[in-house]
């Protein structure tokens, strides 16, 4: 197993704030990131980071500053910063760099929801009234942009010239992962490998390009940096996964949206795609790319989704990339780091929101 270990310079990796062991059993899954952060002593710069993030949202235009800070303090898990800082730790951690590495990728995030909800025409976001709909299709347009163009200027902090090239492509596949929707529900293999390359556009490109550049940020060799690169590329797919499972058996209320939104829309996800597979059920084949607008078809659907063992074959193939996510990480020695992003991983599979 070759070894990608760097030694940490300006870290305070060797004095951890809580140490956990080494590899500590599966069953203590942290219940969330702070937690998680915690146990990588990274609580405290990952404040900071959000510091940054909310300081450089401020603009000379009013609905910019406004609609920025909005969409700033409605957080969300901040789960890509984090793992932007995790991958850092590896390396030879140095706050000053990560930060940047770690800001910009919630900078391309959030320009992508944005876009997103103007596109789909959303109109709640983690139980909030989206941009567009709060404000108006220009400032939507305009507030993505925008945050896009502050992913840039943080980019442009970033000494190392890799981070760049990382967070470029990753924008140029999530844009054109943007225009191939899955549109066949079977045979498996088309519906799986359609469904596979948009996840990866659209969730796990992100994830890829963030664990690629925190690690690029402190050092990491090429192999240090393509093998957290594939760790945040599996982490991304199994995240996904597990958002379209909750979308058949989340709660309203920790969601922020109804169950059954990606039937409601026509979207075909991998929970209907299994589900198609396990029983060529003629109603399951009909629900693919047809929006329904009565509630009671959709909880219908939504229930024989389930019974046909869609939710459970596509929860066992979450916990399949989550496995093949943390072999990745064999190569580094054990640390608190490495520990806490098999704790985020395993956590991803465990999140009910
Ligand atoms: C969410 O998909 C999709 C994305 C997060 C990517 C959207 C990308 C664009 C609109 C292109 C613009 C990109 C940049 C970087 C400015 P979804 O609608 O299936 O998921 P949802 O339920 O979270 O809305
Ligand atoms: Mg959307």
């Amino acid at each position: 197993m070759p070894s990608y270990d760097t030694q940490p310079t300006n870290s305070s990796e060797t004095h951890p704030a809580v140490l956990p062991p080494a590899d500590a059993a599966a069953s203590q899954i942290p219940r969330d990131i702070k937690t998680i952060l915690t146990h990588a002593n990274l609580q405290d710069d990952m404040e900071a980071v959000e510091r940054l993030l909310l300081k450089r949202s401020a603009s000379q235009s009013p609905q910019i500053a406004d609609a920025g800070a909005y969409l700033i303090r409605a957080g969300g898990k901040r789960m890509r910063a984090a793992q932007a800082l995790l991958a850092a730790r590896l390396g030879a951690y140095d706050f000053d760099q990560a930060r940047h590495a770690a800001a910009t990728v919630e900078f391309i995030h959030t320009a992508s929801l944005v876009h997103d909800d103007l596109v789909d025409h959303t109109q709640q976001r983690r139980g909030r009234v989206t941009v567009h709909a709060r404000w108006d299709t220009d400032v939507a347009l305009m507030v993505g942009d925008y945050f896009f163009a502050l992913a840039a200027a943080e980019m442009a902090l970033c000494r190392d010239p890799r981070i760049v090239l990382f967070y470029a492509q990753a924008v140029q596949t999530i844009v054109s992962g943007e225009l191939h929707p899955v549109t066949d529900v079977a045979p498996l293999d088309v519906a799986m490998s359609q469904y596979t390359r948009k996840v990866g556009a659209k969730t796990a490109a992100l994830f890829e390009a963030g664990c690629k550049a925190g690690i690029a940020s402190a050092g990491g060799s090429d192999a240090a940096v393509a093998a957290l690169g594939s760790y945040g590329y599996d982490l991304g797919i199994a995240f996904q996964i597990v958002d379209d499972v909750l979308d058949f058996v989340g709660d309203e209320r920790t969601l922020g949206k109804p169950p059954g939104n990606d039937l409601r829309e026509g979207t075909i996800t991998l929970p209907l795609i299994y589900a198609v597979a396990e029983t060529d059920d003629a109603f399951l084949r009909k629900l693919a790319g047809v929006a329904l607008t009565d509630p009671v078809q959709v909880k219908q659907a939504v229930d024989a989704v389930v019974l046909a063992g869609g939710v459970e074959r596509a929860q066992a193939a979450s916990h399949a990339y989550v496995s093949q996510a943390i072999a990745h990480l064999d190569g580094f020695s054990p640390s608190p780091a490495r520990h806490a992003l098999i704790e985020l991983a395993r956590f991803v599979v465990q999140r009910q929101m």
